[in-house]
């Protein structure tokens, strides 16, 4: 026998970055207008977040959310299942439904749970999930919640997925592919169309999880299948309100009889509180905005081309994305971690993302660009990256480069050679 705590006290790794002072996590954050963040007394440009359209300080959404306060309260004190469904839910759901093109919706307190939720209710003992290798975690936790088995393939890797899928479908009776519609570390775009022709070859259904490109992708932002002009073709279409519609909750989409069956199965949904009111009515009117402000969306595009732009030129690896999400490989923890400090102290807020997020060596800093980011932003932002890129050789060095591409291809499937291109379709 052994004490259940002596883990958590020989637990060292977080202690160790705090000793060297170059602990990049947890930051208070004194006070936001969204795209600068006032942290430690100082204001810093904040190139970490996921308020893709900016729209966290947008007035008619704090008013909305306010509205919502006065009229419902502060929360809703249980279960939608019980005493916690709101007429407001249910109106953002037939809006969500309306605006994805989609039969029905039912929205969930996260993102998280959603995943959690409809995976684990959705497929049986006798089926199988097929899962991107670099899907979010609340897919890897929704997949072991599930009685079903789940079979990897390698990262937006179709030949890997046909293999998988020759040598193991006949195993099994329903089959479910699963994965995000933009990958959340590498900004790289599911390649939704021929996961669609695999899922008709073999008899599978295909769930999309939209958390990165709701807002982002497609005319008005409704997601990967809109940028593909392929709507409707997934038959189970995931969403989080923690990103582009500056709230939190999730939302699942499809057809009218899976949504009533999964409201009636799915644990995390019956059994956990309901979206606060505020946040129902923030999301509503975030879903107004991006059929409304077209506007939000251009500018959303306009600063990621120049980041992709600006950033592939000077020489930084950036994985291939193509979207707002542009990560910087930089291989080793600590120079990430030290890399990340140094940002912070010249201003800049980011984040490192580490192993076991991502595969030992290759270390990034994941950076997002907002449509509220001023030019006067962005220049800030580039000459503190050019600056810290060439003092920790991570451009400016062929040699490095060349090491940094070599990583990039064997662990991220990158094309050798291939820069990023932002997807051109605004
Ligand atoms: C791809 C993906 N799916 C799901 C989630 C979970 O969403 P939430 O934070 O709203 O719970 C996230 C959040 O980071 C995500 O990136």
């Amino acid at each position: 026998m052994s004490d259940l705590f002596a883990k958590c006290r020989s637990f060292e790794d977080a202690k160790r970055i705090q000793a060297a002072g170059i602990y990049p996590f947890f930051r208070p954050i004194e006070s936001t207008n969204g795209n600068n963040v006032v942290t430690h007394g100082k204001r810093r440009v904040m190139i970490g977040s996921n308020n893709y359209l900016g729209l966290t300080h947008h007035p008619r959404v704090r008013e909305a959310a306010k509205r919502a306060i006065d009229q419902f309260g502060t929360g809703c004190t249980g279960s939608r299942f019980l005493n916690g469904n709101l007429a407001l839910h249910e109106e953002l759901e037939h809006r969500l439904a309306k605006y994805l093109g989609r039969e029905a919706c039912l929205v969930f307190a996260t993102g998280f749970l959603t995943n959690h939720g409809v995976l684990s209710c959705i497929v049986g003992r006798s089926d199988v999930i097929y899962s991107d290798r670099e899907n979010h975690a609340s897919i890897y936790e929704g997949t072991r919640a599930a009685i079903g088995e789940t079979v990897k393939f390698k990262h937006n890797d179709m030949a890997d997925l046909e293999r998988v899928l020759q040598l193991t479908r006949s195993k099994y009776e329903g089959a479910l592919i699963v994965a995000d519609g933009v990958f959340s570390m590498s900004g790289d775009i599911l390649r939704l169309p021929k996961i669609i022709e695999l899922a008709k070859k073999y008899e599978c259904r295909v769930y999309v999880d939209d958390a990165h490109a709701l807002g982002v992708l497609g005319p008005q932002g409704q997601g990967t299948e809109w940028h593909f002009g392929i709507p409707g073709q997934a038959d189970l279409v995931m969403g989080t309100f923690s990103k582009s519609f500056a709230s939190i909750g999730g939302v699942i989409a499809g057809n009218t009889d899976i949504i009533h069956y999964i409201k009636h199965k799915a644990r995390a949904f019956m059994f956990s509180a309901a979206m606060p009111p505020a946040a129902a009515a923030t999301v509503l009117e975030c879903v107004k905005i991006a059929e409304e402000e077209p506007e939000h969306l251009a500018n959303l595009w306009r600063n990621t081309r120049k980041m992709h732009r600006e950033l592939s030129g000077m020489g930084f690896n950036t994985l291939g994305s193509q979207t707002p999400i542009i990560p910087l490989l930089i291989g080793d923890d600590f120079q990430a971690f030290a890399f990340t400090q140094k940002l912070y102290e010249l201003g800049v807020f980011a984040t490192p993302v580490v192993k076991p997020a991502v595969p030992e060596g290759c270390a990034l800093i994941r950076t997002s660009y907002m449509a509220s980011h001023t030019d006067e932003d962005l220049d800030y932002v580039l000459t503190v990256l050019e600056k810290l890129g060439r003092e920790f050789g991570i451009i400016g060095n062929n040699s490095r480069q060349d090491e940094l591409a070599q990583l990039a291809h064997h662990h991220f499937g990158q094309i050798l050679g291939q820069q990023s291109q932002a997807a051109m379709h605004v």
